[in-house]
């Protein structure tokens, strides 16, 4: 039984420049069940941030509505407050943003320990040992201390990672997250999030410019110019035969 998790009903976005009006999103209707693995594949400029910006609130949509299922009741998100919709993503929604958005005055675990801070979802002992717990797991527990400025590039790009998941939300917002990742470590962040869909029940939206990993998720988009194309569904049973052969 498939739950219907997310909605997008004709969205569009259009910013205003000084060029005039770019319409970067043309009515995308897109309909995400739990337990999904989201890939939306599209080259730089397609839309893809713009598209997840939308799906989890960070920015206004210009016309359409993205609705949420959040235990049983449907919101629509961009009708919230944005303080409402902060707190709803702050416990729905773990967000790998593409340029990171580390707190630079904080230490990795302190970034990390933040989201469980302010959610009160976690008592504060238990959130200092959760947030080593992701570091090990994005394998950066002998950074712990440092400041994001000390780290790499792909290093940053884990602790984001670390840091989406801190909350243990329900559904995960990725925006090219092993961009910056040598392929190993890329191979080894794909292989977490897909034990998170396979083993916890996650519901994962992610966007890359690396048509590689196309067949990899368990259901594969592309966007190109604002529009979202070839959104071809799979059931379980097509993956479980998909894999097999
Ligand atoms: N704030 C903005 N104001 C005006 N135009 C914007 C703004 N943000 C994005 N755009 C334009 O909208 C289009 C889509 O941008 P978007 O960032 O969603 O692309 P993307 O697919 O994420 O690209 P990349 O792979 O380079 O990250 C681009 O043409 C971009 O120039
Ligand atoms: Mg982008």
């Amino acid at each position: 039984m498939s739950t219907h998790l997310i909605e997008l009903r004709n969205v569009s976005k259009t910013y205003s420049t000084a060029a005039g009006d770019f319409p970067a999103l043309r009515e995308v209707n897109l309909t995400i069940q739990a337990g999904e693995f989201i890939g939306i594949v599209g080259k730089s400029g397609a839309g893809k941030s713009t598209l997840l910006n939308m799906i989890n609130g960070v920015d206004q949509l210009s016309s359409g509505e993205v609705i949420v299922n959040d235990n049983g009741n449907w919101i629509s998100i961009h009708k919230m407050s944005e303080d409402q919709r902060a707190l709803w993503r702050g416990k729905s929604m773990g967000v790998v943003y593409q340029s990171f958005q580390l707190l630079p005055m904080l230490s990795l675990i302190e970034n990390i320990t933040l989201p469980m801070d302010l959610s009160e979802n976690f008592h504060p002992r238990r959130s200092r040992e959760r947030a080593m717990e992701l570091l090990k797991l994005v394998e950066l527990e002998e950074h712990a201390e440092k400041l994001p400025a000390f780290i790499s590039g792909g290093q940053q790009q884990r602790v984001a990672i670390a840091r989406a998941l801190a909350n243990d939300p329900a559904i995960l917002v990725a925006d090219e997250p092993t961009g910056s990742l040598d392929s190993v470590t890329a191979d080894h962040i794909f292989d977490v999030f897909e034990h998170l869909v396979s083993e916890q029940g996650k519901t994962i939206i992610m966007v890359t410019h690396d048509m590689g990993l196309a067949g990899k998720f368990s259901r594969n988009m592309t966007i190109a110019d604002g529009e979202l194309l070839n959104s071809e569904t799979e059931t379980s049973a097509d993956r479980t035969i998909r894999r097999r052969k």
